[in-house]
């Protein structure tokens, strides 16, 4: 069966220490693993804006030995040129995998129903799960072992990071809470399934209004834009609404005395973050940067893992 990565919960608690077991060594030795040999073609497919989910695909399918392919959503024009169903049999003829930015979830799922090749989520609306893996990683580098330790996200809990941190941060046995505005709670459907993932895990997953409550001997802080990619027409509303849930040096202070800083970037100082604490000693952005192209290479060689082009079969069994 193809394998594909939609959501955070597509990888379980095994599989997610595996794919983040991998992206250490990965990153101690970039030219280690080539699933991608031949070159093998990966389509990366963009309907949204990017800089690093861009250039960390790019570097790191290169790294694995294959071609990026990179499409510009804007010309493809996914679901309206073209319905994505077609698309997806169409890129599925030519690349090994597929990785897409887009807009719902729904989409993403269509192409992964017809593509006939492992698909990757590298955001949607809803959920952007390579980036979750990347700040896992960079946890674990700052502050060992996942298991236990309190992850508070401030913001737009309902926007896609979110979500993400929730399914993923419950399945490494985290304590996740998301704090925002009370419009802007999770998905009641992600909050729930988080929690389920966690009552397996010994972690848990919570939605806590007030941002100091949340932040309360957090081990690690993360926020993100307060404007999404698309909601740009709702900028001001939303500085307004957003502004008790911004990470500064008094709610950093409110966690752990060594506590850690993530944001996913791009970063807006003065509005979801001040510049003292993305620029300060606790923050740890570039590390979760970087750690895009290993997580990634890593979800690419798990998925490639199942999709490795079947050996002819007269040459089956030869040498032995
Ligand atoms: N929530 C943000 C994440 C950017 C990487 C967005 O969707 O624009």
């Amino acid at each position: 069966m193809t394998r594909h990565f939609l959501r955070d919960d597509d990888l379980d608690p095994v599989l997610q220490a595996w794919v983040l077991d991998l992206a250490a060594r990965l990153k101690l030795s970039p030219y280690d693993e080539k699933p991608l040999a031949g070159p093998r073609t990966v389509a990366v497919l963009f309907d949204k804006p990017t800089l690093r989910t861009q250039a960390s695909f790019a570097s790191g399918i290169a790294e694995l030995g294959g071609f990026p392919m990179i499409i510009d959503g804007s010309l493809a024009q996914v679901g309206v040129r073209e319905s994505i169903s077609d698309t997806a049999r169409v890129l599925g003829r030519q690349a090994s995998v597929v990785v897409w930015r887009t807009h719902e979830q729904e989409r993403l799922e269509e192409m992964a129903a017809h593509a006939g090749v492992p698909v990757v989520n590298a955001l949607t609306d809803q959920f952007h799960p390579c980036q979750a893996l990347a700040d896992l990683l960079t946890i674990r580098e700052h502050r060992g072992d996942l298991a236990g330790q309190t992850l508070t996200f401030v913001g737009d809990s309902a926007c896609n990071m979110g979500h993400s941190l929730l399914l993923a941060g419950a399945t490494a046995g985290m304590h996740v809470r998301v704090s925002g505005p009370d419009a802007y709670r999770p998905d009641e459907t992600v909050l729930a399934a988080a929690q389920k993932i966690a009552a397996e895990t010994g972690g848990s997953a919570s939605f806590v209004g007030d941002p100091y409550d949340a932040a309360d001997g957090a081990d690690v802080l993360v926020t993100d834009t307060w404007v999404s990619m698309g909601l740009e027409a709702e900028s001001s509303v939303r500085a307004e609404v957003f502004a008790p849930w911004q990470l500064n040096s008094a709610l950093l202070a409110a966690a752990a005395g060594d506590a850690i800083v993530l944001h996913c970037l791009p970063a807006y100082r003065g509005k979801e973050i001040t510049a003292e604490v993305i620029d300060g000693p606790r923050s740890v952005v570039w590390d979760e940067a970087e750690n895009r192209r290993h997580v990634q290479k890593a979800v690419l060689a798990w998925l490639l893992e199942s999709s490795t082009p079947v050996e002819p079969v007269e040459t089956r069994g030869a040498g032995s």
